[in-house]
Parts: structure tokens; C-alpha cells; sequence
């Protein structure tokens, strides 16, 4: 019937996460979507515990496998995302000229842009999208903004390899950040003219995404998230992974009651992939302590262990806030000297209680959580849309971008 009325199919919006896949089916209908689909598959335990970014094929394969079968999918079209150190987003400037051509354009950017791609362009898929003009004082005059990114191809040759190894159609790769701005631009209520900062916090990838009046401005992936979170919790209270996942999520950045105890802690190894990026986190956490034996086997959770766990999480969420507004001052000192109105949080992390709050008090600015649901036609009761609204983010923009076509 579809052939018949020449209607294609549209993909789904395919989410590979570190800690879980996700997978959303959109409907549109005139100007209207409706969400026909959500899953959202955690990956096997083996995946959780490999190194940062190396994620376990085996298992994405497995739970792909699972979540066709399990839900009896039978459109294999997905629209996916690619994220990390190797996708490199900027803004550039090139003079501008009346009438340029197009070719002499293509030239242009590309000339400039090698300056802001630390790889060989051979190596990498280039794209661009011509931003607006600007003046600028001096002798440069008007200039065309250009929003360049460049992703290195063998990131995306491994990602489509896998998909097409699970029997998918990949039929357009995306870059995480941009997905997650187009459900933000398209499904929240955004306030014409305010620069928002979307700050995705997963498992192993917090990514910083500014947009302004539906344009990403800046974005930024930092290899430190939630499982840093749950990594300090298990060094912390000797808890399995599943109890620090736990006690993670029931009491986060809770209230604290008085002083913690005396408490030491040891972090094996550096959890982080990119120890430049981030402060010494090591360091910031011995300096919670006074002793020098890790706290192991603590049992209950009661007032001291809750103090201690809120204490854990900050320090951790101390090294994403002070990335974050690295960014923030970036953005604000050197892309569009304007301050950011908002914070919107995503990612599984952003559900960690009183988060929206930390950030507030650490940034000073006003922080929320995304809602890509709230244009989408769905029944889902509101307690579904709160717990998948920060999950469903990325793959959202996704399904979108397929359901516009
Ligand atoms: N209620 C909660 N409180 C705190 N953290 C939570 C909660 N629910 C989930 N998380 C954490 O969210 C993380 C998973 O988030 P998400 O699904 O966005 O990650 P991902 O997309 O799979 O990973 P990534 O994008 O980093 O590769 C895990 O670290 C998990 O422990
Ligand atoms: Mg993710």
C-alpha cells in the first residue's frame, strides 16, 4: 500500500548509548508527530564494563537483535548518530563576498577549516552549513559565519559496519549533538533569541550542545558521566555496581545532615579517557577524606552513608560543571558575547535527584529538564514522560529527521 501512494517508509531513530540503545518510532501526520514507538534496551553488563568509548559490539549487536525480535520490528531504515573526539563541530568565520560561487565557497571553508580539524581531511566527512553575517571591526568587514563538522571516516565506517552487521539500513549517520538539538528546536518551548546550553550526561559521554534560535553554536563531548558516578560509589561504599547504581539514583545529591564522618577513598586507576579534560579527580576525592583505607563493606544507608554518597556525587558533578562552564565562558567570551538563560539537562544522568538544583547554585544559571515529548503526540502517563524524556532525547531528534523528510 505504501508503494502504491508512493509514501516511503520513515526510519527510526536509533540511539547507541554506552549504558543502553534506544529506539523511537515517529508518525507524522500534517504538521503533527506521533510517537509510535519507544524502547529503550540496557546493554549487557559485559558492555558496562569496558574501557570508555570501547564499546562492546557484541553486545550492541546482541540487544539489537533483542529489541527487533522481543517488539517484532519490521523496519530495519534507522537514522543514527555518531558522537565523541572524533567528531569535531566549530564555528569559522570567512570573509564575505557578494555573489560568491559556489565552488569558490566549498574553497573557502575548507581552506579555513583545516586550521580547526586536528585530523587529515582525507581522513575525514566534511560538512558545512553557512551560518549568518556578521560585522567585525577592522579591516575584515563583513563575514559570513559557517558552522563546520568534520567526522573521521573510519568512526563512521565502524558505526555503519555494525549496524549493517545487525541487519539495519543505516540511511543517514548524524552527529549526537545535533540530533539533540533538533528535539529541543523542535519539541520544547524555546524562547526566541536565548542562547541554551543541552548538556547531555550519559554513562561515559557528558556532550555540551549551545543552540541559538534553532542553530547549534558550540558543541563539546567530555569523556566523564555517570558511570564515574557509580565507578566512585563502588570504590567508596565497597557496593556492587547494581547497589551503587542504586543508591545512586535513590539518593544522588540528596539532602546531607550535619558533617559526614571521617571517611577515605580510593579510586582505582584514572576513570577518565581523557585526563586532560577534567581536573585530578583523584585528588578531589581524597580530599574528601582523612584516613588512608577505602571504606569498604558499609552496609546500611542511613544519614552518614546518604552525606557521603551526596558528597561523592558532587565532587564528580564538580568536574562536569566546571567543563560545562569552561564552555559557557567560551561561548560568551569568544563566539557571541551573550550570556546563556538556560541549562537544559538530558541524559540518564540528569534523573540523579536535586541535579537541576547543583547546577543552579554551581553556574548560576537557570536549569531544567529537556521535554522533547511535550509536542509529540503520545499515551504514555506523566509519570513514563518524566522518566523517558531525558532518555529519549537524542534518539527523538533522530526519528525526526527522518519523519521530516
Ligand atoms: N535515576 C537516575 N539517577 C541517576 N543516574 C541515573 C538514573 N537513571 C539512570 N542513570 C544513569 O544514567 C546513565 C545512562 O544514561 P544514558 O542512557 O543517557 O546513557 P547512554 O546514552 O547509554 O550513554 P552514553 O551516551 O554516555 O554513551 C547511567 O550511568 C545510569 O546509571
Ligand atoms: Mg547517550
Amino acid at each position: 500500500m505504501e508503494r502504491l501512494f508512493g509514501r516511503s517508509r520513515p526510519a527510526l531513530g536509533l540511539d547507541i548509548g554506552s549504558h543502553s540503545v534506544k529506539l523511537v518510532e515517529l508518525e507524522k501526520t500534517g504538521d503533527q508527530y506521533e510517537l509510535k514507538r519507544w524502547v529503550v534496551h540496557p546493554l549487557r553488563d559485559e558492555a558496562a564494563e569496558e574501557k570508555a568509548l570501547a564499546r562492546s559490539r557484541e553486545a550492541i549487536l546482541a540487544a539489537l537483535k533483542d529489541i527487533y525480535s522481543t517488539h517484532g520490528i519490521q523496519n530495519r531504515r534507522v537514522v543514527t548518530a555518531v558522537s565523541g573526539e572524533s567528531v569535531i563541530v566549530r564555528i569559522i568565520t570567512i570573509p564575505f563576498i557578494p555573489n560568491q560561487d559556489e565552488q569558490m565557497l566549498q574553497l573557502s571553508i575548507q581552506t579555513e577549516a583545516r586550521d580547526f580539524i586536528p585530523f587529515d581531511m582525507a581522513d575525514v566527512a566534511f560538512d558545512f552549513q553557512l551560518l549568518g553575517i556578521s560585522e567585525r571591526s577592522g579591516e575584515q568587514g563583513q563575514v559570513q559565519e559557517v558552522l563546520i563538522v568534520a567526522v573521521k571516516k573510519d568512526l563512521v565506517d565502524s558505526h555503519v559496519h555494525l549496524l549493517r552487521e545487525a541487519q539495519l539500513e543505516p540511511c543517514i549517520v548524524d552527529v549526537g549533538a545535533f540530533a539533540l538539538v533538533n528535539a529541543y528546536a523542535e519539541c520544547s518551548n524555546q524562547i526566541s533569541g536565548e542562547s541554551a546550553a543541552l548538556v547531555n550526561i550519559g554513562a561515559e559521554i557528558t556532550s555540551i550542545a549551545i543552540v541559538k534560535d534553532n542553530a547549534t553554536r558550540f558543541t563539546r563531548d567530555l569523556a566523564i558521566a555517570g558511570r564515574n558516578l557509580t565507578n566512585a560509589l563502588m570504590s567508596y561504599l565497597g557496593k556492587t555496581r547494581e547497589e551503587a547504581e542504586r543508591i545512586k539514583a535513590e539518593t544522588g545529591l540528596g539532602s546531607r545532615k550535619g558533617e559526614s564522618e571521617s571517611l577515605s577513598l580510593t579510586i582505582e586507576g584514572n576513570q577518565y579517557a581523557q585526563p586532560d579534560i577534567v581536573s585530578d579527580v583523584t585528588k578531589a576525592l581524597e580530599g574528601l577524606g582523612l584516613g588512608d583505607e577505602p571504606v569498604m563493606g558499609a552496609t546500611d544507608s542511613g544519614p552518614a552513608d546518604q552525606g557521603r554518597v551526596a558528597e561523592v556525587c558532587e565532587q564528580i558533578l564538580g568536574d562536569i560543571t566546571s567543563e560545562v562552564k569552561r564552555s559557557l565562558l567560551f561561548y560568551e567570551n569568544q563566539l557571541d558575547g551573550e550570556p546563556i538563560g538556560r541549562i537544559i539537562l538530558s541524559g540518564g544522568t540528569a534523573m540523579l535527584p536535586n541535579l537541576c538544583p547543583f547546577f543552579e547554585e554551581t553556574l548560576g544559571v537557570k536549569t531544567e529538564i529537556i521535554r522533547p515529548l511535550d509536542k509529540i503526540n503520545h499515551q504514555l502517563s506523566s509519570e513514563e514522560v518524566d522518566n523517558l524524556s531525558p532518555l529519549l532525547g537524542v534518539a527523538i531528534g533522530l526519528a525526526l529527521r527522518s519523519a521530516t523528510r
